[in-house]
């Protein structure tokens, strides 16, 4: 058979085989296209045995002869390549498949948070005070010591800093154990010109006490001040009549008890008339029918002249009480340190409370 016959007949058997190779499985296409491949293109290949011969073929057939060789390897590689190409996408299509995300589960739920109860405590207590016309300032937790203290009226040396164990970051500087200080930032800001300065200033205190169940190194104040001409002490009470029966409910009645702070004068300390018993004695009371609650005084003349208020026209009243205090009180919370636990089944005691009012 010339050579030229039989390169013909392996290109039609070549087109053959590749149709039969396209019907086989990805897999076995791959391993079939490659015997192909070294059958015809392999060491002892037809390809390689009728290159041998093209040299005992006639000049003018030679040309013919090379494109037929060159077609036959080209079908060959462009066989190999297309296969591979398929055998490539059918496996990716096969990982997609099994990486696809079953989007039909049912995902975990999320639970909804609620406000922490001491939030909402102060919120409530804002509420009130704005409705009474005071505005709601704040003031730096690291405060100079001429705040906490000085312009309060307690001098270096001042024995009464003792009641205030104090957390001090240098001589000057430390974490203010009471929210006073706010007073004495806000009358200096404050213009008199334009009418009477009402606020009250809620934050974060500290003091170098161990914990314990009413004891807290960080807690919270709420400081409240009001400076006109002729404000009394009877202003003041009635101010905290108004508190004691919003927080503690419309029966109850307060008592002013003397006592002594360095930045009011005179000072009281003030109880609430025991909203578990009404007066007849419980343990809440330990017995007597009051509830200590808050401490206050008409401000101190000294405070006023600091923070260049004009102490023969002005007069003032300032109270200062303790978040945490008044929600353990008002919820029964007998531990102040489940306020900073973030337990959620302490939180979620007042869930029912304050669901609807988010
Ligand atoms: N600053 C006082 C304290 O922390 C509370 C207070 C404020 C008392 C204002 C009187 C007037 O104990």
């Amino acid at each position: 058979m010339s050579l030229i016959k039989t390169l013909e007949t392996m290109q039609g058997k070549i087109v053959e085989r590749i149709q039969q190779i396209n019907a086989l499985e990805p897999e076995e296409r791959m391993k079939a296209v490659n015997e192909l491949k070294s059958e015809l293109l392999g060491k002892r290949g037809e390809i390689v045995q009728a290159r041998q011969q093209l040299k005992d073929a006639l000049p003018e057939d030679k040309p013919i002869l090379g494109q037929l060789i060159n077609k036959i390897i080209t079908a060959i590689n462009e066989a190999i390549e297309e296969t591979k190409q398929y055998v490539e996408t059918c496996q990716l299509e096969e990982r997609l498949k099994k990486e696809t995300i079953d989007i039909s589960l049912p995902g975990r739920e999320v639970r909804m948070g609620t406000k922490h109860i001491l939030t909402r405590v102060l919120e409530d207590l804002e509420d009130l005070f704005i409705s009474m016309g005071y505005q709601v300032v704040e003031g730096p937790e690291v405060e100079v010591d001429l705040y906490n203290f000085g312009k309060m009226n307690l001098p270096k040396e001042h024995p009464a800093r003792d009641m205030q164990d104090t957390f001090y970051i240098s001589s000057e500087v430390l974490l203010r154990t009471q929210t006073s200080p706010v007073q004495a930032r806000t009358m200096e800001k404050h213009d008199f010109s334009k009418g009477p300065l009402k606020m009250i200033s809620p934050g974060k205190v500290y003091r170098r006490d161990d914990d314990d169940a009413t004891h807290s190194h960080q807690f919270q104040q709420i400081e409240g001040l009001v400076i006109d001409k002729h404000i009394t002490m009877g202003d003041l009470k009635g101010t905290l009549e108004v508190i004691a029966k919003y927080m503690f409910g419309e029966e109850r009645s307060i008592r002013l008890r003397p006592s002594y702070f360095p930045f009011t004068e005179p000072s009281v300390e003030v109880d609430v008339s025991c909203f578990k018993c009404s007066g007849q004695g419980c343990s809440v009371c330990k017995k007597t029918g009051w509830i200590e609650v808050l401490g206050a005084g008409m401000v101190h003349p000294n405070v006023l002249e600091m923070s260049g208020v004009d102490s023969t026209q002005y007069s003032g009243f300032a109270f200062g009480l303790g978040l945490e205090r008044f929600t353990m009180l008002k919820y029964g919370v007998d531990d102040i340190r489940h306020f900073y636990q973030n337990d959620v089944r302490f939180l979620n005691q007042f869930k029912t409370l304050l669901e609807g009012e988010a």
